[in-house]
């Protein structure tokens, strides 16, 4: 088990889905974790700590004031000893606590103090979870590279029905046995496009797609938790850059295309998730199109843009080459003639027509497509599902960089 012998500080924050704590402790102990659980005030109005106190078989604690523990600068031990802190169910709250670095009680101080790494798995109302202020401390969480696992979307405990689920325990035990996992792409360079173009018409309209980059940019973490390093290239998405990661911002698919060729070069690995316009207009005027009277319809001419995957899979110092295909029939015939047409490794399908995946969603469920095996990863968080992709690309880009296939990689041929 990767997690054997880790330290993990629990916090516990005040929330419905802090019932769900016993079984995480649970299933961390018996992964072999040495779990050591912190309650805020409120977390004792929802579990006790005598259950948590069972299943850890370790004393909880919950006061910064506590004088035997804190004889020893306990607070202080315990951050330093912890291999990682994971912050579940994070509430609004406390999730605002930590974006605005207080410390106020034993659970904030200890984030403060520890070199470790921090997780938080929010859990509240939806409403709550997409305010903009609870957005915004998220993204701050995010940029001080706090990781943000959750959370899901479903029914929730106050009635709605929406994202702000805690992710189960088994997800949250499965992401810290990641954290801890071998880095499998450790020294690789990956360049990945996310999100959509913008193909403009006049000087306010344009052309574009509801690609949102969480797909693109949760590849992006799970390639950098695999020890990448990661060049993003983006089109304009309302997503924070995932901490480590080197971004371009782009607007259209020629500016994606001059990006990518400018420094694939330096590239192992290129993974096409960017939702890029097949065609733009012909033209950009250069005033705002007006509505002439009597005129009922205007026609658009449309040019082809460069297609950019088939491009890298085309250059003889060509990296791995991984695309997505984003289709709503016949996915599986569709997505191996893309496969064939663009030259890829592998490429990622998914049903957009199915409206819980795809565009613009937090989860997704892919078929992983290769020349000769097919692979469907279960509807999961898009969190989840990338790590299921870096997974078979670190299988890839290990058989690519075998002593034996190192000599013919420039060569390499579907
Ligand atoms: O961003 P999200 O909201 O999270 O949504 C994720 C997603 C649905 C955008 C993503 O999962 C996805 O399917 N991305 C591919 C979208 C797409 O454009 O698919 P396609 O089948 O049209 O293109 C096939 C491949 O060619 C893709 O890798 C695409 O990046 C690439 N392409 C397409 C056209 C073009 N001119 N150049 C390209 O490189």
């Amino acid at each position: 088990m990767t997690i054997q012998g880790k330290k993990i500080v629990l916090g516990i924050t005040g929330g419905i889905a802090a019932y769900k704590t016993p079984e995480l402790v649970r299933q961390l102990t018996a992964a072999g974790a040495e779990v050591s659980v912190v309650m805020s005030r409120s977390a004792h109005r929802f579990v006790t700590a005598t259950s948590l106190q069972a299943v850890s078989g370790r004393a909880v604690r919950d006061d910064l004031w506590d004088s035997s523990a804190e004889a020893a600068m306990g607070h202080i031990e315990l951050a330093r000893s912890a291999d990682c802190i994971l912050i579940a169910p994070a509430t609004a709250h406390s999730c605002a606590k930590l974006a605005q670095g207080e410390a106020d009680d034993l659970l904030s101080t200890l984030c403060l103090a520890a070199p470790c790494p921090i997780a938080i798995a929010p859990a509240m109302n939806q409403q709550m979870w997409q305010h903009p202020a609870v957005q915004r401390n998220i993204e701050q969480l995010r940029s001080d590279g706090v990781l943000i696992w959750g959370p899901d979307s479903g029914d929730l405990a106050c009635g709605d029905v929406g994202p702000g689920r805690m992710a189960e325990p088994t997800e949250l035990v499965a992401e810290i046995e990641a954290l801890f996992g071998p880095q499998r792409l450790k020294g690789a360079r990956v360049l990945i496009t996310a999100g959509p173009t913008r193909e403009p018409l006049d000087p306010v309209r344009f052309i574009s797609n509801q690609s949102s980059g969480k797909q693109g940019f949760a590849l992006a973490e799970a390639a950098l938790g695999a020890g990448a390093e990661v060049t993003l290239v983006s089109g304009p998405v309302e997503i924070a850059t995932p901490r480590g990661a080197t971004r371009i911002d782009v607007t259209t698919a020629r500016e994606m295309h001059d990006s990518v060729m400018a420094t694939v070069g330096d590239h192992d690995i290129f993974i096409g998730v960017a939702a890029v316009a097949d065609f733009r207009p012909d033209a950009v005027r250069a005033e705002k199109i007006k509505k002439a009277s009597g005129h009922h319809a205007m026609s658009l001419e449309l040019v082809e843009n460069p297609d950019i995957i088939a491009a890298v899979a085309a250059r003889p110092d060509r990296p791995l080459a991984i695309g997505f295909a984003a289709e709503t029939e016949h996915i599986l015939e569709h997505a191996r003639e893309k496969l064939a047409r663009k030259g890829l490794d592998l490429i990622v399908v998914n049903d957009v027509s199915d409206r819980r995946i795809g565009f613009d969603s937090d989860d997704n469920e892919v078929t992983l497509v290769t020349v000769d095996v097919e692979h469907t990863v279960p509807l999961a968080s898009k969190r989840v599902v990338s790590r299921a992709i870096i997974e078979r690309i670190a299988d890839l880009y290990e058989q690519t960089t075998s002593p034996r296939s190192r000599q013919g990689r420039s060569a390499r041929k579907l």
